[in-house]
């Protein structure tokens, strides 16, 4: 593994408090969100939208759904990392880049367009689970990426789902899954925890 990459994971731990007064420019948090978009997701179906919290009244908002925790607002911005439903419906329209840069055939995208049709059409539990697996790989993907430019983040599940799909206006077919706060920490950072021993959580066979 590239020995920076092997760092940065070893050294990543949630930050909870956060220098309110050290903001990201916009161009900090597109880099951030472009990123996030490419971790893989199964077709490439890249069924995830991402929302950048950073003015004060929508950090407001946030923070009152997130059961008022203070880094949502103490932070430069958190991301609400959606999964999208339906993903069948749109993944010819997602694969239509890769067919025009040449690095998918065109018979391999009708496959996979005939085959996610097959599979998700009637399957909405299969299509969340989609939606949170690839909102969860974009997430992890976000977190590298701004601690690799130096940035601290945090992850938060506490967040009342009704309330931030009414509040941030979702549409039916996207899921809030998860928020990722990224900014400046305002003191030293906790070491990261231990982790369960390896022989109770990973086998080789
Ligand atoms: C799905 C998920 C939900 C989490 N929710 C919260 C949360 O609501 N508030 C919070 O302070 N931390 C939250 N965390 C952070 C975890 O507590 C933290 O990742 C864990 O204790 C391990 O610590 P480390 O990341 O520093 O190694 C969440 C993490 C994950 C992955």
């Amino acid at each position: 593994m590239n020995t920076s990459l092997h760092t940065l994971i070893e050294k990543r731990s949630t930050t909870s408090h956060f220098d309110a007064s050290k903001p990201l420019n916009n161009s900090q948090i597109t880099e951030l969100m472009r990123l996030a978009t490419l971790a893989p997701s199964a077709y490439h179906f890249q069924n995830w939208k991402l929302i950048a919290v950073c003015s004060s009244s929508a950090k407001a908002r946030l923070k009152d759904i997130a059961m008022g925790q203070a880094q949502v607002e103490e932070a430069a911005v958190t991301f609400i990392i959606c999964g999208t439903l339906m993903p069948h419906q749109q993944l010819a329209a997602a694969l239509r880049p890769s067919l025009d840069a040449g690095t998918l055939p065109q018979e391999i995208a009708d496959s996979w367009v005939a085959s996610a049709h097959a599979s998700y059409a009637d399957n909405p539990q299969l299509q969340r689970d989609e939606a949170i697996r690839s909102a969860s790989l974009a997430a992890m993907t976000l977190i590298l990426a701004a601690e690799g430019m130096g940035l601290s983040t945090g992850t938060i599940g506490g967040f009342d789902t009704p309330a931030l799909i009414e509040a941030f206006s979702l549409k039916a077919d996207e899921i809030p899954v998860i928020l990722v706060t990224a900014g400046y920490a305002s003191a030293e950072k906790r070491p990261q925890k231990p982790r369960r021993p390896l022989s109770e959580v990973a086998e080789l066979v």
